[in-house]
């Protein structure tokens, strides 16, 4: 068995900077079309020139390190509580950002020039749903007597909703959604919201992550949560409903940045997510609606074309082996392990 699929876009994607964007960009460049990049690098990127910076960064790393130098970065800016409405309209208008990710303050991985209140960055959502610039959410409340499975609950409840109400016009998208909660909350949203689902998500739950010893591996932010989640997951991306679309969060950390006393959140899935992808859709008997999911609704969201290219899956005899460690300078990345066996190839 065979498919065929317009080429896919990831609409959630950390590259990084320096050795490390070098290191990974050529996986995710050999089979998508585009990315958007997510602008959590130390330094964060907050200026659209800061996003032209680092869009110029990415393109050389390709051209120096060979990769598919068809591959689109698209760039978005790190909202902060000193961001200027301004700048990001302009930013937007120039076609330097499709997009604005807003971090709440310490929720993640360089999250610390994030917003701890929502109510100190109105003016710039306010101008963004005026301008129609989409705002990326990680919906998840940081206080700490929350307990950190009810964290995207929460958010929903306490932030989403009041903000959506306010601002009915600010098109949203929530960001690797990881509950049921989060995908009915979508699915009941009569506009301006839709979710990207990440490939580990699709796969995962949170006994992959803590039973039988701890894998730091799985471990990322939003955290894995139970299997009834998981299985909500798979039935709204499953679905062909376009407002789920694909964001792998492919989060590169070294190897003893994961294995440590306190270890990263973040999984590399960027060189095996078609293929974990395929197996997914072909076990919800829904291989269909994978094109929907990795490559039409996303530019449809952000109001693009969809790419020209095609990308084909194979269904294999053999077993796919999980792709190879990465090196970067005296350390590795360490891919995503599925966690089942894997059935498919990219031609
Ligand atoms: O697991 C994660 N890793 N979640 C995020 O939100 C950020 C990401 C990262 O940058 O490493
Ligand atoms: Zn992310």
């Amino acid at each position: 068995m065979q498919i065929t699929l317009t080429q896919p876009d990831d609409w959630h994607l950390h590259l990084r900077d320096g050795e490390m964007l070098k290191a990974v960009v050529g996986s995710t460049a050999e089979h998508f079309g585009r990315a958007l990049i997510m602008p959590n690098l130390v330094p964060p990127v907050v200026t659209g020139n800061d996003a032209l910076d680092y869009k110029k960064r990415i393109e050389q790393a390709i051209k120096d390190t060979g990769a598919n130098p068809a591959f689109k970065p698209l760039m978005t800016l790190y909202l902060t509580e000193t961001t200027q409405a301004d700048d990001v309209v302009e930013a937007a208008k120039a076609g330097i950002i499709i997009a604005v990710k807003l971090y709440p303050a310490g929720a993640t991985t360089n999250s610390a020039s994030g917003v701890t209140d929502i109510k100190n960055v109105m003016p710039v959502l306010s101008a963004m749903a005026e301008h129609g610039v989409v705002l990326c959410v990680h919906g998840e409340v940081t206080a700490g007597d929350i307990d950190i499975f009810d964290r995207e609950a929460r958010f929903i409840e306490t932030v989403l909703e009041p903000l959506r109400s306010e601002l009915p016009e600010l098109r949203i998208v929530m960001e690797h959604v990881t509950t049921k909660d989060g995908v009915d909350y979508v699915k009941s949203a009569s506009k301006n919201l839709a979710a990207t689902l990440t490939t580990h998500h699709l796969m995962i739950n949170r006994n992959h992550l803590l039973v039988g010893g701890i894998r730091p591996h799985y471990y990322c932010l939003p955290i894995a949560k139970r299997e009834v989640h998981r299985q909500a997951l798979v039935s709204a991306a499953c679905s062909g409903d376009e407002r789920y679309f694909l964001g792998t969060d492919s989060a590169p950390h070294t190897r003893s940045s994961k294995e440590s006393e306190c270890g990263c959140a973040g999984v590399f899935n960027a060189a095996n997510t078609m293929v974990c992808l395929a197996s997914v859709f072909e076990e919800a008997d829904a291989l269909d609606h994978l094109e929907a999911f990795a490559s039409l609704n996303g530019p449809k969201w952000y109001g693009l074309e969809p790419n020209s290219g095609t990308i084909t899956l194979q269904k294999t005899s053999m077993k796919t082996p999980i792709p190879e460690r990465i090196p970067v300078e005296d350390d590795w990345v360490i891919p995503f392990d599925p966690a089942r066996d894997i059935y498919w190839q990219v031609l």
